[in-house]
């Protein structure tokens, strides 16, 4: 059953930033859904309007079978949200925001007291429960986040970015945590990345979005078997495109990108193919600093896609601002 429907969403801010551009999609009960972009491709305003945070300007979506335009109420009653932006009250102590939430929500004191327990056992902070969020870490305070999202029994949880700026091992243990209420809970997620890593190893299905557009929707598997292959990718100094072009010749050679000095061939046996290469760019005079070969992954799907990289190193102003105000 489809838990979450949108046709043709579309947010467009001051009449001319089309932040998201006629999406539609379907994610279905107790998936692991995940919405995979770039800096800026429209994904927390994406989450913002199926949250009811933010109105659409066009299109329909409904969350647990609620228009969010029409039944926005019932649409935030059967979610919950953990917001790219850290939200909680650094002043309370772990189960006070906790408390306070369930207040929000109208839960009876008892059972409140009964899921903080049973929510702060699961992300591993019983201990450190009645200590002020202001001495928790980065990946502490995510984690009470996301049980703090899981309170009021929601269907949905919603997640923006949940391991943004922290540390890979945290960032791991955090994928163990959403796994592990994602089958205990039976909630279905959908949260947002634009780290590949998360995409393909969290997610049963991914969507790629790029300048407010779907461009992909599948299993990761398949959105990486569709490429056929192995990639081979060389540094180059200078001509990459002279060596492009006479890749593109090559029948061994399925396809070939390039993208700021560096070239990407998808070639079915790599390691056939390598003197090979080497070889071709020496005939060209072409400078090679380094070459790489890897199964493909989500960034190859993304780069055949748009001719683009998504770039994970790349810390805009923005999310700069939002890590130092994690800290
Ligand atoms: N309130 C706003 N007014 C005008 N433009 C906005 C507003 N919010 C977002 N945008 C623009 O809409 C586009 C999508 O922004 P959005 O925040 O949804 O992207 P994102 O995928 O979540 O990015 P990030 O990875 O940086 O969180 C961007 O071009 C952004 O500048
Ligand atoms: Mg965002």
């Amino acid at each position: 059953m489809a838990v979450i429907e949108a046709q043709n969403l579309t947010k467009v801010y001051d009449g001319k930033v089309r932040a998201v551009d006629s999406v539609s999609l379907e994610v279905f009960e107790s998936e692991i859904f995940g919405f995979l972009g770039p800096n800026g491709a429209g994904k927390t305003t994406l989450i913002h309007m199926l949250c009811t945070l933010l109105k659409p300007t066009s299109g329909v979506a409904k969350v647990s079978g609620y228009d969010v335009a029409k039944e926005p109420d019932l649409v935030r009653k059967s979610i919950g949200i953990v917001f790219q932006d850290p939200s909680l009250d650094e002043n309370l102590t772990g189960r006070e925001n906790m408390d306070f939430h369930g207040r929000l929500y109208g839960m009876a004191t008892g059972e409140i007291k009964e899921r903080i327990t049973e929510l702060l056992k699961m992300v591993e902070l019983e201990d450190k429960a009645d200590r002020l969020v202001k001495t928790y870490s980065g990946g502490m305070r995510r984690r009470l986040e996301i049980a703090r999202g899981l309170m009021h029994h929601p269907k949905v949880l919603f997640l923006d970015e949940p391991t943004l700026g922290l540390d890979p091992q945290t960032r791991r243990h955090i994928w163990d945590y959403i796994r592990e209420l994602n089958r205990r809970e039976r909630v279905t997620i959908f949260l947002t990345t634009h780290y590949m890593d998360e995409a393909d190893s969290l997610c049963n299905r991914v969507a790629i979005i790029d300048y407010g557009k779907i461009i992909a929707c599948d299993e990761p598997k398949h959105l990486k078997d569709l490429l056929g292959g192995d990639i081979i990718e060389l540094k180059v100094a200078g001509k990459a495109d002279a060596l492009a072009s006479a890749f593109k010749e090559n029948q061994a050679v399925r396809a070939v990108k390039t993208a700021e000095g560096t070239l990407c061939l998808t070639v079915y046996d790599a390691a056939k193919m390598i003197p090979q290469v080497l070889e071709l760019a020496e005939s060209l005079e072409v400078e090679v600093n380094s070459v790489d070969l890897h199964r493909p992954t989500l960034d190859d799907v993304f780069l055949t896609y748009t001719g683009r990289r998504i770039r994970e190193e790349e810390t805009s102003p923005m999310e700069r601002m939002r890590l130092l105000m994690k800290r």
